[in-house]
């Protein structure tokens, strides 16, 4: 029988909860399709404070570099607000994927036809439907750039560093290039190549990327105001989009609300090998945390990206995606419940996609 060693990282917040669904999800995907899963829990983020005094211990990032692949829910919370930046829950988070090389987020934003009414756009607007994959680089960007605090003319003052290397913009954007080969062959890459020179580069070394490598997939470029507007005026024109660490924070949650609510979206990061990280794209949740409303599909379909992504389990990774369709149809969670379906509770979500199974 075909084995693979998870790493799960909880979290905090509604973490727990989501990623015990997405765990007896994964699990009925094995036993029908004939793998098994070995789980090893480490702590990432608050609890982590809690448990060691940092966000991202040494023996977390060990468990995952072991892994064949890492789920993670999600981290941070209000208890944690007061601990000093370089310390903070999400700290942790930054130090994961800087540790694991994860240069490459995968951020799709789709419109399951079960959710149209979801979304607030228009039904016109929306059109055909929305597919589109936001490739966002990760490990690089005022993210990791240098910041501090200085004084500048007698005033306190603050600064992050945006910067990136030809070889950074090259990586990501191989990866957004050969993700649209597969999909419409179409890349928007955005910028803000009209300020910042950064972006400059940005761009000329994604045009040259294209050119050399990539001449049957077709490029445009964007500057990210115009992207935020046109992802709500026209988001059928969009297939791949590429952009930096920063504007693609942005953009995906921006994406992931037309789609109807960013409890759906799920993503994967990934690195040069083939294992990867999995989360869904929405934070903690914190404020409902434990009253069972928390919606897990989004790390139920992260856990079905890592059966695609990293696991080579594309059956088992089709079949989990069906069978949330499959389960849309009848129920729903608070956040996407309308009139006509039956609102479930997180642990009902996942015993119905279970059931789809
Ligand atoms: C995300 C989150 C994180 C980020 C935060 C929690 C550090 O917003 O994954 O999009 O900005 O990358
Ligand atoms: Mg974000």
């Amino acid at each position: 029988m075909r084995e693979y060693n998870i790493a799960v990282l909880k979290g905090d917040g509604i973490g727990p909860e989501i990623v015990e669904e997405a765990i007896r999800v994964l699990d009925r995907a094995g036993e029908k399709f004939g793998f098994r899963l070995r789980y090893h829990y480490a702590l990432l983020g608050g609890c982590a404070i809690d448990e060691t005094g940092v966000p991202l211990p040494q023996e977390t990032v060990d468990a995952c570099k072991a892994a064949d692949s890492t789920l993670l829910g999600a981290v941070g919370g209000p208890k944690w607000d007061g601990v000093p930046g370089d310390r903070r829950p999400e700290k942790g988070l930054l130090g994961i994927r800087g540790a694991l090389g994860l240069f490459a987020n995968l951020r799709p934003a789709v419109i399951f036809p079960e959710l149209r009414e979801a979304s607030p756009l228009r039904p016109e607007i929306i059109g055909s439907g929305l597919d589109i994959l936001v490739v966002r680089e990760l490990t690089g960007g005022i993210y990791f750039g240098e910041r501090g605090r200085r004084t500048v003319e007698g005033a306190e003052a603050a600064y992050d560093t945006e910067q990136y290397t030809v070889p950074e913009i090259e990586r990501i954007a191989r990866v957004a290039f050969q993700m649209a080969r597969k999909r419409q062959k179409r890349v928007c890459s955005v910028d803000k190549a009209n300020v910042l020179e950064s972006s400059r580069l940005w761009r000329s070394v994604v045009a040259r990327i294209g050119e050399e490598e990539f001449p049957d997939v077709a490029l445009s470029h964007m500057y990210v105001d115009n992207c935020a507007m046109q992802l709500v005026r026209n988001p059928g024109q969009f297939d791949v989009i590429v952009t930096s660490n920063i504007f693609g924070d942005i953009l995906s949650d921006e994406a992931s609300m037309i789609s109807g609510s960013i409890g759906m979206l799920a993503s994967a990061s990934l690195g040069a090998g083939k294992a990867g990280l999995y989360e869904p794209i929405h934070g903690s949740a914190p404020d409902i945390a434990g009253t069972g409303r928390a919606n897990p599909l989004a790390t139920i379909l992260s856990a079905a990206m890592m059966l695609r992504y990293s696991l080579e389990e594309p059956e088992a990774a089709a079949a989990i995606e069906a069978a949330v369709s499959q389960a849309l149809k009848t129920a729903r969670t608070a956040d996407i419940w309308t009139e006509g379906t039956r609102q479930v509770s997180c642990k009902e979500m996942g015993a119905l996609v279970c059931e789809a199974l």
